[in-house]
């Protein structure tokens, strides 16, 4: 195991970390309020430590996510919130529950085939009506030397390029808006699409 993995795997180091190089998440927070409803019940698919629940009402919201000490260090921080472990392609929700989805930062970590089930389940379980907000690292064409720097640190192996991503919120999601934008250190893509 590389250094690397030890800082990402910690939650402390990976919650800190990345606060520094995202500075605070101010650009990413900024759209996440324009863009979703703080009162509406929340699914943050690949929660990890739980930044931006606090954006969220805390009844309605439920984080879920594969990693123990990532949902513990989350629980204890924010008690009245709800965590929960569960892979993100098989979800222990029932059909339409949910009135908005957020997936920030979890694909560039999966497959193709895991990518495509996970984003199904967050349609399945998503309300007719109801928005996915998908924000993920992307590939710049001509990345600057910071970028190339914290993809080579990111645990992520699938970072796609900007147009690879609608084609995975496929079916009945139809896209709404898109943008690239610079958060820190990281460039993003982000893409708001409501379910039919
Ligand atoms: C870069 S972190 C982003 C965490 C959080 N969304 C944020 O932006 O602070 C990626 C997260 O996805 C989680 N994850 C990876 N594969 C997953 C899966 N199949 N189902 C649910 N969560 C997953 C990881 O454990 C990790 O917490």
């Amino acid at each position: 195991m590389t250094l690397i993995d030890r800082l990402v795997e910690n939650p402390y180091t990976f919650h800190y970390l990345r606060k520094i190089a995202e500075a605070n998440y101010r650009a990413t927070k900024r759209r996440m309020l324009d863009l979703l409803d703080p009162d509406a019940p929340t699914l943050d698919l690949g929660c990890g430590t739980g930044e931006f629940a606090p954006l969220f009402r805390a009844e309605g919201y439920v984080g879920i996510d594969i990693s123990l000490p990532y949902l513990r260090f989350a629980k204890r921080r924010m008690p009245r919130y709800g965590f929960a472990l569960a892979q993100g392609q098989e979800l222990p929700l029932a059909d339409g529950s949910v009135g908005q989805v957020l997936i920030n930062g979890v694909l560039h970590h999966l497959g193709e085939e895991l990518a495509r089930r996970l984003v199904g389940e967050a349609r399945r379980v998503l309300r007719s009506g109801g928005r996915l907000l998908l924000i993920e690292d992307i590939e710049p064409e001509r990345p600057p030397l910071t970028t190339r720097l914290i993809h080579a640190m990111d645990a992520g192996e699938h970072i796609r390029a900007r147009q690879d991503y609608p084609d995975l919120l496929e079916g009945d999601l139809e896209i709404e808006r898109e943008e690239e934008y610079r958060s820190g250190l990281c460039v993003y893509g982000l893409w708001l699409a409501r379910r039919r």
